[in-house]
């Protein structure tokens, strides 16, 4: 695993949003994992002012997300469908019809988490899959004690999930008890893994996925197994890793230089 520590959570947003243009500028048909929540809106917006200025081709992309909240109409606010299109595909010019999240008003979650398999599959796979990562070591929503096999599926929420995401719902909402999620083995199987976490609140998550064993009780340690896994932190977040200074050492500040002799 790639660790890579910058000094602010702007440095390692931007470092991010750079890995992502590079991608798309050399392979405008790739096909690029996302992912929501508080930690991308950042990545996004860089990305939009990225793509403008560079003339960055985004037309023949396709994009899988993560997951979505289930029985959440697409247009519901809260909704990853529209947290997605205004906060990346509109503005960057990335057209919706090539732009896929699972379904989550589908009357059968099964099937339609067979389909997302499936057209993950016919793109020819994931090239570059984009991670958060929750305080509980959740990635996507694979909670605590998923299987690291699993694939795409219905899960339940976690009360400490739907807590820190209660603020995107209205006072007289219910935040939602299920998603659908790619699994763990869905994520692994994608050619390359990057994965941002800025601020205090991740740290301990950060240290178990990073240095601490390999289990369901912290999914994100599954990461362990990818062969391209990079993970992209700002000091807060990289606060309680025991082998900082090493991190440091291989890559200063988290510039991802390869090693030359002499
Ligand atoms: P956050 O969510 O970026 O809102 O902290 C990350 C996650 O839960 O994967």
């Amino acid at each position: 695993m790639k660790v890579l520590v910058h000094s602010s959570a702007e440095l390692a947003q931007q470092s991010v949003c750079d890995v992502l243009t590079a991608r798309i500028l050399a392979h405008p048909a790739s096909v690029i994992g996302l992912a929501t929540g508080g930690t991308m809106e950042a990545v996004y917006d860089k990305l939009i002012l990225s793509i403008t200025r560079k003339a960055v081709p985004v037309r023949e992309l396709l994009t899988f997300n993560l997951d979505e909240y289930w029985g959440l109409a697409p247009n519901h606010p809260a909704s990853y469908r529209s947290y997605m299109n205004a906060r990346l595909f509109d503005p960057a010019g990335i057209p919706r019809e090539r732009t896929f999240l699972p379904v989550a008003d589908a009357v059968e979650p099964d099937a339609e988490s067979e389909a997302y398999e499936q057209r993950i599959r016919e793109a020819g796979g994931i090239d570059l899959q984009l991670l958060g990562i929750g305080q509980n070591g959740h990635i996507g929503f694979n909670e605590p004690t998923s299987s690291l096999a699993s694939r795409t599926r219905l899960k339940t929420l976690t009360e400490s999930t739907r807590k820190a995401n209660r603020q995107y719902f209205g006072d007289d909402e219910e935040t939602p008890k299920y998603a659908i999620t790619m699994g763990i083995g869905t994520i692994l199987d994608a050619r390359e893994c990057l994965l941002l976490a800025t601020g205090e609140s991740k740290a301990e998550a950060v240290s178990r996925m990073i240095e601490g064993p390999l289990g369901a009780h912290c999914p994100a340690s599954a990461l362990q197994l990818h062969p391209k896994a990079t993970v992209v932190l700002d000091a807060d977040a990289a606060s309680e890793l025991k082998l900082r200074e090493y991190y440091q050492h291989v890559h200063p500040d988290g510039i991802d230089r390869q090693p030359t002799h002499g």
